[in-house]
């Protein structure tokens, strides 16, 4: 796997980064203490995907634990798991959906903070790539 760090310097929570890895946009948010809190208070049971979709862990539930990184980071591919379109809401003032996190315009899915999905055709959480800390502010993808 080629691999790419990439500098989380100075990206606040609130804000978020977009990055190119493996020709694929990687999508990456800093959360707030209350979107970690408000998301990871939905029950598994409610989610359409209960699986974390992070190549770091293998099968997991998907609760901010197993989604989110250290500083509130969540990493994703922004990869519509329906039928490949990029979503929006990542930069400032796009449509982030219902649920707070990302929408996909194409046929309409709504993924929350944590990327996970819950409405509309997308099977399946926006997942995890291999990622790892190499410092407090730069992670290496892949
Ligand atoms: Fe995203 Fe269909 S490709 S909703």
């Amino acid at each position: 796997l080629a691999t790419k760090e990439v500098s989380l310097a100075g990206v606040e929570p609130g804000q978020a980064v977009k990055t190119i890895w493996q020709g694929k946009p990687v999508f990456i948010r800093r959360l707030t203490e209350q979107e970690v809190a408000t998301d990871d208070g939905v029950s598994l049971g409610d989610l359409k995907d209960a699986d974390a979709r992070n190549d770091n862990i293998g099968s997991a539930d998907a609760t901010a634990e197993n989604r989110v990184q250290q500083g509130g980071f969540v990493v994703v591919l922004g990869v519509c798991t329906h039928l490949g379109c990029v979503p929006l809401g990542t930069d400032t003032g796009e449509n982030r959906g219902d649920y707070g996190g990302w929408f996909c315009p194409c046929h309409g899915s709504h993924y929350d903070s944590l990327g996970r999905i819950r409405k509309g055709p997308a099977p399946s959480n926006l997942p995890v790539p291999p990622l790892e800390f190499i410092s407090d502010t730069t992670i290496r993808l892949g």
